[in-house]
């Protein structure tokens, strides 16, 4: 049902944790089966030089958020805020069609984070 790097992801997810004084934080839900995603950006020069999850949900909402967190770092806002749902489930192998919400969860997550990094900057 699931492939390896799901899988692998979901055992061992990378950027794990939370930033303190992050430059930005997203936390984002789903109203239906209730998982949240918390993802925190460290940003230096519009470039995320360090990105860190907290995900309460399943085990494909872990590994999106980690193979998400892993696909911006080091990238631009700019790049960072066209990641898709799609570009996450491919990077992933795939998910079964009832999980692909978890990936939408996930892009949503790191654009709410890029946001309010926005937000705070415009002050
Ligand atoms: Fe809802 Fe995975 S079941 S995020």
């Amino acid at each position: 049902m699931y492939s390896d790097k799901v899988m692998d992801h979901f055992s061992c997810p990378r950027n794990v944790g939370e930033i303190e004084n992050a430059d930005g934080v997203g936390e984002v839900g789903n109203a239906h089966c209730g998982d949240i995603m918390k993802i925190y950006l460290k940003i230096e020069e519009d470039v995320i030089t360090d990105v860190k999850f907290k995900t309460f949900g399943c085990g494909a909402a872990i590994a999106t958020s980690s193979i998400a967190t892993d696909m911006i770092k080091g990238k631009t806002v700019e790049e960072a805020l066209k990641i898709t749902n799609k570009a996450v489930v491919e990077a992933l192998d795939g998910l079964p069609a009832q999980k692909i919400h978890c990936s939408v969860l996930a892009e949503e997550a790191v654009k709410a984070a890029i946001e309010d990094y926005q937000k705070k900057k415009a002050q």
